[in-house]
């Protein structure tokens, strides 16, 4: 991809920012990535990765051989970093939930003020994070109150929609770019930066309508899995099978097969919180967006299914010992926030359980979280020996390969909760596992 790049920071070297950061990199573009995470950076500075993607190591790696990736611990070192004064500044921190529901600004206020205080010349302010309708209205006042020296400006809005365990495919192979903009200075710098990109749909639109298209999308999404999930609960009551039925209607182009995945309920750092906090602002602009609540309260119950249906079977929890596989919120992340296992574990250690756990990635993640309340496991088959019940909670590829024949022989009982409709219900039970799924009979 050759292009001339452009020189752009990226402030908050997470999930999005690390991962825009190396592809814009890979784009052809100078960047330096700023996080305040001062061990972050100097493991990043050693080429060691903070967090678990597939491929972003070799992408790092590749790209701060070819001096086009830096990284640093403040804005004020990135702006001239190695005498080359940034153009282009993406925020890309995060922006937790309040208790309220609401997204915690705090960051992106912080960062806003840290580039007026410092910049020099024109300057493109980019929103990444995702953020309510009129952050960036926020941003623009935040940036005006610290330029002390009048230098011209512009805040641009361009919501990332890449997906944790595909993020480096998301981004550079995008179903669509989404740039908000409100002169056509910044739009210019905006076009040039995704010029390598120009095959895959760049909308330009104003600022609010961008920031607008990521909470309604996530909160679209979110609805079509309580949706589904919803549908399940009714199959499990009439003996209807939930994986025909989303077949069936995800046949239909106008509603699509993608997102009618029955489950255990959707969690991770982007559903759960952008839901909420959709919900919030429109309340707060005076529309009582009710459908949104009832997207949550369904997910909410959702993340109980599990620990009904060990409840279920096992009668009495406490004392029993359970296996919990796959612990990331989704598979092919080590990303725990927010997940499922979260809840799901606390209920059961709560009804008195103990637990085994194992995860091909989020291990360290978890020990954070659970501490020594729970055992971790080395693998699938020291997890699940001698235990009552076994919960797959997210569905790796390794467990594909699980060996049942051999767990029958480690297991105290055959049974098996099947979170994510993963297994093939006969198979399991003409081995002689009792099993259950979601939605199916
Ligand atoms: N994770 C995803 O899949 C995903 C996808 C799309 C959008 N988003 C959105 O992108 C944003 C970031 O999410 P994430 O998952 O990358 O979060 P993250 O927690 O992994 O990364 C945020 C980073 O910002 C850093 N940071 C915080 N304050 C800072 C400051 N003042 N200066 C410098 N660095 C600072 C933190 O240390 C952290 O490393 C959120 O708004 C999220 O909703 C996330």
């Amino acid at each position: 991809m050759k292009n001339k790049g452009v020189n752009i920071v990226v402030v908050g070297t997470g999930y999005v920012g690390l991962v825009s950061g190396a592809c814009f990199a890979e784009m052809g573009h100078r960047v330096v990535c700023v996080d305040n995470d001062v061990k972050k950076i100097k493991m990043l500075k050693k080429l060691q990765m903070p967090i678990y993607e597939e491929g972003l190591e070799d992408l790092v790696k590749k790209n701060v051989k070819a001096g086009r990736l830096f990284f640093t611990t403040n804005v004020k070192d990135a702006i001239n970093y190695g005498g080359k004064r940034a153009e282009v500044f993406f925020i890309a921190v995060g922006t937790p939930p309040r208790d309220d529901g609401s997204a915690d600004l705090s960051a992106v206020e912080k960062v806003s003020s840290d580039i007026a205080e410092n910049m020099s010349d024109y300057t493109v302010i980019v929103e990444k994070s995702t953020v309510p309708v009129e952050t960036c209205l926020w941003i623009e006042k935040t940036v005006k109150k610290h330029n002390k020296k009048n230098i011209p400006f512009d805040v641009c809005s361009n919501p990332e929609f890449l997906k944790e365990g595909v993020a480096i495919n998301d981004f550079l192979k995008p179903d669509r770019i989404v740039v908000g903009v409100s002169s056509k200075r910044a739009e210019e710098v905006m076009r040039r930066i995704y010029k390598p990109l120009s095959n895959y749909p760049l909308l330009v639109c104003d600022v609010k309508s961008a920031e607008l298209i990521k909470h309604a999308s996530n909160s679209f999404l979110s609805t079509k899995i309580s949706f589904i999930n919803a549908v399940a609960n009714i199959c499990e009551k009439t003996g209807a099978d939930v994986e025909l039925v989303a077949k069936g209607m995800g046949l239909d182009k106008r509603i699509g097969p993608a997102f009618l995945k029955p489950g255990i309920g959707f969690g991770g750092f982007c559903f759960p919180k952008d839901l909420e906090a959709f919900y919030w602002l429109s309340k707060q602009k005076g529309y009582d967006f009710e459908m949104l609540k009832e997207v949550k309260k369904i997910n909410d119950e959702q993340k109980n299914w599990m620990v009904k249906k060990v409840e279920g079977e096992l009668w009495n929890i406490h004392g029993k010992t359970i296996a919990i596989l796959g612990l990331s919120f989704k598979p092919k992340t080590d990303d725990m926030r927010f997940a499922p296992s979260v809840d799901i574990i606390n209920a059961l250690i709560k009804k008195g359980a103990r637990i085994k756990a194992y995860d091909p990635a989020a291990m360290a993640n978890a020990k954070k979280i659970f501490k020594n309340k729970i055992y971790y496991a080395r693998d699938v088959y020291d997890c699940i020996r001698e235990t009552d019940c076994i919960c797959l909670v997210s569905e790796w590829e390794e467990f594909s390969s699980i060996d049942f024949n051999k767990v029958l022989r480690l297991v105290n009982h055959p049974l098996l909760i099947d979170g994510r409709n993963f297994y093939k219900p006969e198979e399991l039970r003409a081995l002689g596992f009792t099993y259950i799924s979601v939605g199916r009979p």
